[in-house]
């Protein structure tokens, strides 16, 4: 879906997660979301925020995954992915600390793998993703699947491609503080969820966002295996829309 401004996209896809809420409340279940960081969902959460001050959206049925973490990383961090979500969206709602989930960027590196297998497993135990929201990378990445990953990746300790290290620069300062590494969930982890959004906006994410809608599937373009997937939405902006 093309909007013509960001804003647009965001309270759109806003309300969609809001409409899934308030039916899983309906039937007294829980829901269970995969959310993203970055710039591309700011404007979701924004709108989630004020739906719940005005218009009684509880987030208390909801259980969240978050995609990644840079690694290593401490959550009081300014730039860690745990210090970001608690300011743009898990501070400012009624969800319940016990239901919030994000990769741990302190583990020692001994520790990690078994770490991952216990996060993949804590998402199936709750009955899987319902809806997994995405932003995308200049590399194609979705998540930190960074090229290379495969279609069946599950959450694991990975290195950060180096455009993702430049494009990360503006939160740490300097490049060379931005961490070479980063836990993520698999592509096969978001593959799985029941139902798909990725978000893109701004003339900076027209030429990946061709490759990964119109181009070959291909783990040089992780993204462009979301082509496969049964129930994905790709909502844009007319920048990002540009060369489709
Ligand atoms: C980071 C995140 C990704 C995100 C990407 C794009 O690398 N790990 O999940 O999609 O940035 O960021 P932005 O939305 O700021 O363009």
């Amino acid at each position: 879906t093309i909007f013509e401004e960001a804003a647009e996209g965001a309270a759109s896809v806003a309300e969609e997660i809001a409409a899934l809420i308030r039916r899983k409340q309906q039937q007294g279940e829980q829901v269970v979301l995969g959310l993203a960081t970055g710039s591309s969902p700011i404007g979701v959460y924004k709108e989630l925020i004020r739906l719940h001050r005005e218009e009684w959206l509880s987030f208390d049925n909801v259980i969240t995954f978050n995609l990644d973490e840079y690694y290593p990383m401490q959550p009081d961090e300014l730039q860690s992915y745990v210090h970001f979500m608690h300011e743009q969206l898990f501070n400012h709602i009624d969800i319940r600390p016990e239901n919030i989930h994000i990769p741990d960027g302190t583990l020692p590196v001994e520790k990690v793998k078994e770490y991952c297998l216990a996060y993949e497993r804590q998402i199936q135990d709750c009955g899987g993703l319902d809806l997994q929201l995405l932003g995308i990378g200049r590399t194609g990445h979705i998540g930190f699947n960074e090229p290379g990953s495969s279609i069946t990746s599950a959450t694991r300790l990975v290195k950060l491609d180096p455009l993702t290290i430049t494009d990360a620069a503006k939160d740490f300062i300097k490049e060379e503080y931005v961490p070479l590494r980063a836990l993520t969930m698999g592509v096969g982890t978001i593959m799985k969820a029941r139902q798909i959004i990725l978000l893109a906006w701004g003339e900076g994410k027209a030429k990946i966002l061709q490759q990964t809608v119109e181009g070959r599937i291909s783990d040089e373009v992780p993204a462009s295996f979301l082509q496969q997937h049964p129930r994905v939405q790709v909502v844009v902006d007319q920048w990002a829309a540009l060369e489709l």
